[in-house]
């Protein structure tokens, strides 16, 4: 066997990316709503206001779960579903409650993510994550939602990727909110990981026998050759993509190479922000989807490591391939941080996949993608890392982001005209690896 008996297998998704509904039983705008408004934003001008419409089809998007064998389902729920202002909103914490009620009606395990980037538009008039209060707000709502989900759903995610909330999303300006200097950013990104060690009380104390962890991306970054500045160019891109983040949540602060590059635009960091930040972890979620070959690049974009092509290596539709990276991230983050327990909380892969016939989509570049990807993953396992699920990514294909429907991540095609749902190859594929924890060797 690959994977021993009780690992963990599912798939991911987030709230904006599949729910559509946007204006339906009280939901608020997001930022993504404001974002997607403005003209330029999104590739093909689209926006997740009818997305995968699963806030009507959340049933038939759980029976397609089952179907595929999954063990667990990693979701996020949407900020302004749930709250009006200071006040719940019944209506959408009741769309929540059906969902978790389907899934665990079918044997599926429901991992709940507090955050992946829908952000009220009421707090973002109010300063969003720049805006220290944010991160009380956040714990507020994490009280109301651990308190009407807390009896079913055990396991918990604060944050997804919270370097794209804050510098993908500010100093890039590519995600929502689409706007904020490097100070502002490094302030959101001090706000987004104090909430999530703020928001770790009201889930210990509203969830019997809960698990609390942090779902962040990492790049393995490779230096592109053996100089003093292009080894120093990928320390830092490490620094300011990787260990901003995971220093201060596994207790080491900002890393002092990135403070001292920082300097000016450092944020305000009251006493006691580094130590509740440090909250201890049931688990770690980690996202991998490529690596990075940087060079120096001296008076260049932020960090000034310009990012070469990797050789020899083939890409999907949007980049380079490399499951070895899946290694290199777990191997460094187990010894750098020992972590108790891993999740692949996601892995992935977009292809320009053919239109269903007779309904089938033979996605043969996804397959061999998320083969390598597991097996690699079992490899790590076998080193001795606690590698203890994978959650792919994604169940549908759905809104990528700013990249609109132009990319599909999904194991299942979805037609955006009619919502038709078809189950890809790689979907059969892995529904049998779940199935039987062994890797098809064909
Ligand atoms: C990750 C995001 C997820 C999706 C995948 C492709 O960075 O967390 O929502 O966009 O990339």
């Amino acid at each position: 066997m690959n994977f021993p008996e009780d690992f963990i297998f599912g798939f991911g998704t987030s709230s904006y990316q599949i729910e559509g509904a946007t204006e339906e039983d009280g939901r608020e705008p997001s930022i993504w709503d404001t974002f997607c408004a403005r003209p330029g934003t999104i590739q093909d001008g689209s926006s997740g206001r009818h997305a995968c419409d699963h806030y009507h089809r959340y049933r038939e998007d759980a029976a397609l779960l089952q179907s595929l064998s999954a063990d667990a389902y990693c979701f996020s729920i949407a900020w302004p579903r749930v709250m009006k202002g200071n006040r719940i909103n019944p209506a959408g914490f009741d769309f929540y409650s059906r969902l978790v009620d389907e899934l665990l009606s079918r044997g599926i395990r429901p991992f709940a993510k507090l955050y992946h980037w829908d952000l009220p538009e009421s707090l973002q008039s109010q300063g969003g994550w720049v805006s220290r209060d944010t991160s009380l707000r956040f714990a507020d709502y994490t009280d109301q939602v651990t308190r009407v989900l807390g009896d079913r759903v055990k396991d918990w995610i604060s944050h997804n990727e919270p370097w794209c909330a804050a510098f993908l999303g500010m100093y890039l300006g590519l995600f929502a909110p689409g706007y904020g200097t490097l100070s502002e950013t490094l302030s959101a990104a001090h706000h987004i990981l104090l909430s999530h060690g703020l928001a770790a009380d009201p889930v210990r104390s509203n969830v019997t026998g809960a698990a609390y962890g942090i779902g962040p991306n990492y790049i393995p970054v490779y230096p592109a050759s053996d100089t003093e500045g292009d080894r120093s160019a990928a320390t830092r891109f490490d620094g300011y993509f990787n260990r901003w983040f995971f220093d201060p949540v596994f207790g080491k602060g900002y890393p002092a190479d990135m403070v001292e590059y920082y300097k000016k635009d450092m944020p305000d960091i009251r006493d006691g922000d580094m130590e509740r930040i440090a909250v201890p972890l049931d688990f770690l979620g980690v996202n991998y989807y490529n690596a990075l070959v940087v060079a120096d690049d001296p008076g260049g974009p932020l960090p000034e490591a310009r990012s070469v092509p990797m050789e020899g290596v083939e890409k999907t539709a949007d980049r380079e391939i490399y499951p070895r990276g899946l290694f290199d991230t777990l191997d460094t983050i187990h010894k750098t941080y020992k972590p108790k327990n891993i999740y692949i909380t996601e892995n992935g892969a977009a292809f320009d996949d053919s239109e269903p016939v007779d309904g089938v989509v033979d996605d043969r570049g996804r397959r061999a993608f998320l083969r390598d990807h597991l097996a690699v993953a079992s490899e790590a396992l076998a080193t001795g890392i606690p590698v203890k699920g994978f959650f792919v990514w994604s169940l549908l294909d759905n809104f990528e982001w700013a990249s609109g429907y132009t990319l599909r991540y999904g194991v299942v095609h979805v037609n955006f005209s009619d919502q038709t749902r078809t189950v890809k190859n790689s979907g059969y594929m892995l529904r049998d690896i779940f199935r039987s924890h062994r890797l098809e060797t064909s």
